[in-house]
C-alpha cells in the first residue's frame, strides 16, 4: 500500500495536518498507538495564540473555540505579593485565548472522524526506514501483526517519545536538550475566577501560576522540585503554599474542590533539522518547551502552518519550494521559541542554590519590565506569540 502522507501521532500537530491536507484533497493516513479517549484525556496547556486560533478557524474547525474561548487582554505579574497587570492589548494590539488543547484535540478529531478520514488508532509505528529513497517506509503493528506501508512523506507527529525521530541514525540531525531541577505542581479546580486573566507569579518560596479553563474551572501551578512526590501535597498544603506564593493585601484566591492532581518536570529540547530526507518533524517530536511560556501547541500549529501549506503546494502545483524550506522556517522560529520559554523559565523560578544577591536581581528584573513601557510591548509581542511564515491556502 502507498500513500502520499504518512502521519505518525493523532495529537493537535497530526490531527490538525491530516484535517487541512483533505480540505485540498490530498490523501493522508494517521497512526495513533493509543485509544481515541486516550489521546483526548491526556492534560494539556490551555492557552492559544491568536495565529493558532485563527488557524484552526480557517481550517474550518474553529466554531466550538470561538463559542466557548475565554479571550485575555494581557496578564498579571506578581513580585513577592504585589500584582501588577501588562496590557498586551493596549501595547501591541492582541491578546492571548483561553480554550483548553485537550478540547482543542477533541474538535480536530472529531472533524475527522465526521469524515471518516483514516485515523488507525492503537497502531503503533515501530520503524521509518528509507528515508533518502524514492519512497519512504513506514513499519507499524495492527492488531498484533506487523504489516508496512509506503509513501512519498512521513510527518513525525508522535511527540517526544515517538518513534519518528528515533529512526534517524545517530548524527543525522543536530539535538540539544536541557533539564531543569523543577517541575511543576498542577490542579484542577471547580471553582469561579480569583482574576480576570492569567497570573504569574515570582515570589522567594517559588513560582506560582492562576490560570483557568472556564469561568468555573481554575488551573493553578506551584513550582517544586522535579522529583516531588505528590502524596505529600495535601490539599489544605496545596492552598496554603498558593496563597502564600499570590496573595496580596486586600485580594483572596478563591479556592473549591480540587478534581486533578498531576506533576510534570521542565524540560528543553529541540532539533536544529526539522528533515531528514522524506520525514519532516513537526511538534513535540521537534521541540520540548517549559511551559512557561505556553508554548507547546502554539508552536506544534506554527510548525503545521507551513508544513502544510508547503505540502498543499508540491501537490496542487507541483512547486517544492515551501516544503523545501520548512526546516529551516521552522527551526528559526521555533528556536526563539526555545529563548523565550527557557528565559521565562529563568525570569520566574526559584533555581535551588541561587543566594539572596540573584534572587533580587530577577526581583529587579521583573520590577523594570512591569514599570518599563519598552520592556513590556517585546514581552507581549513573544507572549502573544511570533508570527507564521507561510499558511495553507483553504
Ligand atoms: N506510533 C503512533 N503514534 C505515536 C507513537 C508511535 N510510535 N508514539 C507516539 N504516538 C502518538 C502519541 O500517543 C500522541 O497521541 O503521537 C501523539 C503525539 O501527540 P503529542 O505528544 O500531543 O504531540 P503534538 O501533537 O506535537 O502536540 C503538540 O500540544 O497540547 C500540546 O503538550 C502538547 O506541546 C504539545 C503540543
Ligand atoms: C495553563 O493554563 O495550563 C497554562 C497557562 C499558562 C502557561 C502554562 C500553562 O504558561
Amino acid at each position: 500500500m502507498h500513500v502520499p502522507v504518512a502521519i505518525i501521532g493523532a495529537g493537535p500537530s497530526g490531527s490538525l495536518l491530516a484535517w487541512i491536507l483533505r480540505q485540498r484533497g490530498i490523501e493522508s493516513i494517521v497512526f495513533e498507538n493509543r485509544s481515541r479517549a486516550y489521546v483526548e484525556g491526556r492534560i494539556r496547556a490551555g492557552v492559544m495564540e491568536q495565529n493558532a486560533v485563527d488557524l484552526m478557524i480557517r481550517a474550518g474547525v474553529g466554531e466550538r473555540l470561538q463559542k466557548e474561548c475565554m479571550y485575555q487582554p494581557g496578564v498579571e505579574i506578581g513580585i513577592n505579593n504585589t500584582h501588577h497587570f501588562i496590557d498586551f492589548e493596549k501595547l501591541i494590539g492582541i491578546g492571548v485565548t483561553v480554550y483548553g488543547q485537550s478540547e482543542v484535540t477533541k474538535d480536530l478529531l472529531a472533524a475527522l472522524d465526521g469524515v471518516g478520514h483514516n485515523v488507525l488508532y492503537e497502531t503503533p509505528v515501530t520503524g521509518v526506514s528509507d528515508h533518502h529513497g524514492d519512497k519512504i517506509t513506514v513499519t507499524y503493528e495492527e492488531g498484533g501483526v506487523e504489516k508496512t506501508m509506503t509513501a512519498d512523506f512521513v510527518v513525525g507527529a508522535d511527540g517526544y517519545h515517538g518513534a519518528s525521530r528515533k529512526s534517524i541514525p545517530d548524527g543525522g540531525i543536530k539535538m540539544h536538550e536541557k533539564t531543569y531541577p523543577l517541575g511543576w505542581l498542577g490542579i484542577m479546580v471547580k471553582a469561579k475566577q480569583s482574576k480576570p486573566t492569567a497570573f504569574f507569579s515570582f515570589h522567594d518560596r517559588g513560582f506560582a501560576l492562576l490560570s483557568m479553563r472556564t469561568p468555573d474551572i481554575q488551573r493553578l501551578y506551584l513550582q517544586v522540585a522535579n522529583d516531588e512526590n505528590l502524596d505529600e501535597w495535601s490539599d489544605d498544603r496545596i492552598w496554603d503554599e498558593l496563597d502564600t506564593r499570590l496573595g496580596t493585601e486586600g485580594w483572596e484566591l478563591i479556592r473549591g474542590e480540587i478534581f486533578q492532581k498531576d506533576l510534570a518536570p521542565l524540560r528543553s529540547f529541540f532539533c536544529e533539522e526539522q528533515r531528514y530526507g522524506r520525514m519532516f518533524l513537526a511538534g513535540d517530536a521537534a521541540h520540548i518547551v517549559p511551559p512557561t511560556g505556553a508554548k507547546g501547541l502554539n508552536s506544534a500549529f506554527a510548525d503545521i502552518s507551513v508544513l502544510s501549506a508547503g505540502l498543499i503546494q508540491h501537490y496542487t502545483k507541483d512547486d517544492s519550494s515551501i516544503l523545501d524550506q520548512y526546516s529551516k522556517l521552522a527551526v528559526e522560529r521555533n528556536v526563539q521559541t526555545q529563548r523565550f520559554s527557557w528565559a521565562n523559565t529563568a525570569k520566574y523560578h526559584i533555581f535551588p542554590g541561587t543566594n539572596s544577591f540573584e534572587r533580587r536581581m530577577q526581583q529587579a528584573e521583573l520590577e523594570y519590565l512591569v514599570t518599563d513601557e519598552t520592556a513590556q510591548t517585546s514581552y507581549a509581542k513573544q507572549h502573544t506569540g511570533l508570527p507564521f511564515a507561510y499558511w495553507p491556502e483553504l
